[in-house]
């Protein structure tokens, strides 16, 4: 296991998680990188370890260059396991004479790792410590993704240590952005904002202008997830930009769940009424969608009609579980309607209703429900509905 050179003083000592397929309840079809660096300055420092899981391939790409006992500073931006969980394997293996962290970063290590002496510092905003050689500095990035999140910079080879901001779940031999394809990487980097970083969207905005205003203009971003930012650096940053705004497009999403393929057929109407009106629509069966699929696709769209069937009076598992996800995610903007067939109480439909005003989503319809197979009449209502929500969304867009 080598060590790869993203700049002079700076190496890549990090692990390919190729076979990841579940990320905390996110699907990895492309698995996962985590992403270790280590900076050859006069006092040797690491940033940020890797999953517990892969100490063996960071420690290995380590010696690639250097003695780990030589490394001196270790610094940890975020403290979530799949950048920690090697830090105490790391520290009683290098014995550094620090590992600095932020103020909440040393709350989390230390509840994650209880009776530990970690050597453990805390760093703010503006901090800079003395690498030999270079300086490094800190920004801390409240909530991107967790409250302990910093930005570590190395200011002489300007080179942006962002942690999981920028990144992407992307297993890849290839550690720059210059050698991989578009054609596969934005789904995944689009997929990631939308999974990992849209609930945070304001404070993205806010930070990409405080990064400005301090005169961050990075050569190289180096995150923890994906590849190495050394070509255009400025690509990703204009996406976050861009993903962030959550500009309003003339897309819709049907979401929804059968069981003997009477709500399906209310979706397939509904997805209808959306064509007519002029929607590019998705649909998605939580049959065959994961959740973070659907995820995705809601971070650039207007509208999101939902769907399920009755089951011991409540609704489906799977929608129940897909509406909980999608709540925490917090997309702004959405109008909506929800439809669903039922034998006896269609009651629970009406719930699906209430759930979507509990995402702030803009409600422009009563639910759409059916006995049983729905019949022409329900079939037309299921097209109607589409099309309002269709009309609904072109207004908004106006
Ligand atoms: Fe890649 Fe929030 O950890």
């Amino acid at each position: 296991m080598k060590a790869v050179q993203i700049s002079e003083k700076v190496y890549w000592v990090g692990a390919i998680d190729w076979n990841i397929r579940d990320f905390h309840g996110y699907s990895t079809k492309r698995g996962t990188t985590y992403n270790a660096y280590l900076v050859m300055s006069d006092k040797p420092t690491l940033i940020d370890t890797v999953k517990k899981e892969f100490y063996g391939e960071m420690m290995a790409r380590i010696e690639s260059v250097i003695d780990p006992k030589k490394i001196q500073i270790i610094i940890s931006n975020h403290s979530e396991m799949d950048h920690s969980g090697a830090l105490p394997q790391a520290v009683a293996a290098i014995n550094p004479e620090e590992v600095y962290v932020s103020d909440m970063g040393f709350k989390d290590i230390t509840a994650q790792f209880r009776n530990q002496d970690l050597k453990l510092k805390t760093v703010k905003t503006g901090d800079k410590i003395d690498v030999g050689g270079d300086t490094i500095s800190f920004v801390e990035a409240r909530m991107l993704h967790w409250p302990d999140s910093m930005f570590s910079y190395l200011e002489k080879e300007n080179v942006l240590f962002t942690n999981d901001v920028f990144g992407m779940h992307y297993a890849t031999g290839k550690l720059f952005d210059d050698e991989n394809e578009e054609r596969f990487w934005l789904y995944e980097a689009e997929k990631y904002y939308a999974n990992i970083v849209l609930p945070y969207s304001d404070i993205v905005t806010r930070f990409l202008g405080q990064v400005t205003q301090m005169g961050l203009n990075p050569k190289i971003i180096a995150p923890d997830h994906g590849f190495v930012w050394r070509k255009d650096p400025a690509k990703i940053i204009n996406l976050y930009a861009k993903w962030a705004a959550q500009a309003p497009k003339n897309k819709a999403l049907v979401v929804y769940d059968t069981m003997w393929g009477s709500t399906e057929k209310m979706a397939n109407y509904i997805t209808e009424g959306l064509r007519n009106g002029g929607t590019e629509v998705i649909q998605m069966s939580m049959h065959a969608c994961h959740r973070s699929e659907v995820a995705k696709e809601l971070l650039d769209s207007s509208g999101l009609i939902i769907g399920s069937p009755v089951l011991n009076s409540g609704i489906f598992p799977a929608m129940a579980d897909v509406l909980c996800y999608l709540k925490g995610l917090r997309k702004k903007g959405l109008v909506g309607a929800a439809f669903g067939s039922y034998g006896w109480n269609g009651a629970p439909v009406d719930e699906l209703t209430k759930m979507l005003e509990g995402m702030n989503v803009e409600v422009v319809s009563a639910a759409v429900k059916s006995p049983f197979a729905p019949d022409t009449d329900t079939l037309e209502k299921c097209r109607q509905l589409g099309l309002t929500v269709s009309q609904k969304i072109a207004e908004k867009l106006k």
